[in-house]
């Protein structure tokens, strides 16, 4: 037998009624927002991640999908989807005809080579956002808002945001200083990963799970000591916009994230609900005022999020936040195979009139049909029989009082009508 790819999953059955309330919802708040949809490729160049999302990052240095394409290119299945939304916003110049902020919502397929775990996968599908313009607290706010908004709208209501500010890139690079110089006389208490972080990228020693407990880390330079009045305003001013908002944060200054782009405010939604095994991250996000120059474009900030997919439906399967069953109006039965013909125009007719509509093809006795009927969440059954076509009429019956009435063909959408 020829199994899945580790890491990968199917959705079928109950589990796509989940993947629909969430994207759906999900639409409807990007879109209340008014947010357009932004579709990019799957696969891009291999330059696009390593430049947009940093060479010595854990997802470029570990985890992406490269391979070359029959012509030589090197390309890379997309490890999310901010690099690829900024690519396309250069190369068609997106931001030219419009001095007003540009907004984007996407959702899709991403790949990390990663261990899978519960909740975490190597093919898994994000919800994100992404706005370009000038830097503005109020967009910020707006962005962290929706994220707030469409949780509440799934359902979910204990999700706490994390958020802190990195600075303008001259901020990191004094704090980079400090750090280095403060965490290298420890060098030998780092676990390993953290002995090369320090080097390449120390900031990401900071949210390192395994050194953060030591002794040493409890004395580790703190960021907002090295940001300018700039930074600091806008930061506040943001968190001023949060709270006219009545939005709850706590301010972490161990947040990094892991992706380089990131500069200012950096946030993470964490679910905690008691009926939840432990806290999860199921957003994160940022603003990154130099990504779109980096890559080749103009003097464009950005800001987004984008939420994981797999572990938000865990969430919601939890929590029991939606219907799974999908009700069918009208189940179509011929008698025997000699009515098959009547009832499949029959059932057709209600397709158009809107119903939603089983019609039962199988070569089987009635008593089967019926049964099998009575099994699946139908509303009325349409019972098609060879004397009640002589008058041109069918059986409707009602699946849960048990009624039954003989129907004109001709009336049936309208009866319908009436009891719907
Ligand atoms: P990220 O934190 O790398 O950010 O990913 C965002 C979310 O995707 C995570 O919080 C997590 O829920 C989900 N996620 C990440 N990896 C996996 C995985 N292997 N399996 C399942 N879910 C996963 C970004 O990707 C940024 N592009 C977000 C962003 C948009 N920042 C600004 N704009």
């Amino acid at each position: 037998m020829i199994t899945k790819p580790k890491g990968t999953y199917d959705l079928y059955g109950e589990d796509t009624k989940i993947y629909d309330y969430v994207l759906d919802t999900f639409r409807g708040e990007c879109s209340l927002n008014n947010y357009e949809l932004i579709k990019t490729p799957i696969f891009e160049s291999s330059t696009l991640f390593h430049r947009g999302i940093g060479e010595t990052t854990d997802i470029v240095t570990k985890e992406t999908y490269d391979f070359k394409d029959k012509g030589g290119r090197d390309l890379t299945l997309r490890p999310e989807g901010t690099a690829g939304v900024v690519r396309c916003l250069i190369e068609n110049k997106l931001y030219a005809n419009t001095n007003n902020y540009l907004k984007y919502y996407y959702y899709g397929p991403m790949f990390r080579y990663e261990r899978p775990q519960s909740g975490r996968f190597r093919e898994f599908n994000q919800f994100g956002v992404e706005v370009f313009g000038k830097m503005n607290p109020y967009i910020d706010a707006e962005v962290i808002n929706l994220g707030v908004k469409y949780f509440l709208a799934l359902g979910i209501e204990n999700v706490k945001i994390k958020i802190n500010n990195l600075g303008s890139k001259s901020d990191r690079e004094k704090y980079r200083e400090a750090l280095i110089g403060y965490l290298k006389p420890h060098i030998d208490e780092l676990c390993e990963d953290c002995k090369v972080r320090l080097e390449k990228n120390p900031l990401r020693v900071l949210d390192c799970k395994v050194d953060s407990d030591k002794e040493f880390f409890k004395n580790v330079p703190k960021i907002e000591d090295y940001l300018c009045d700039e930074s600091k305003d806008y930061f506040n001013e943001l968190l001023d916009n949060l709270n006219a908002l009545e939005i709850e944060y706590e301010v972490d200054n161990s947040l990094v994230r892991g992706l380089d782009y990131y500069d200012y405010a950096v946030f993470e939604f964490v679910t905690d609900d008691e009926k939840l095994k432990g806290a999860s991250t199921i957003c994160g996000g940022g603003r990154y005022n130099d990504l779109v120059s980096t890559l080749g474009g103009p003097d464009l900030g950005g800001v987004g999020f984008a939420i994981g997919y797999e572990r938000l439906a865990e969430i919601v399967k939890t929590l029991g936040l939606v219907k799974t069953s999908d009700p069918v109006d009208v189940y179509v039965v011929p008698v025997t195979e000699n009515e098959l013909s009547d009832a499949f125009i029959i059932g057709c007719m209600l397709k158009d009139a809107g119903y939603k509509t089983e019609i039962d093809y199988r070569d089987t006795s009635i008593k089967n049909k019926l049964s099998h009927a009575n099994k699946l969440d139908v509303t009325y059954i349409v019972i098609v029989g060879e004397e009640e076509l002589k008058h041109y009429e069918v059986k409707l019956k009602d699946a849960v009082t048990k009624e039954e009435k003989l129907v004109k063909i001709n009336d049936l959408v309208d009866e319908l009508n009436i009891n719907f």
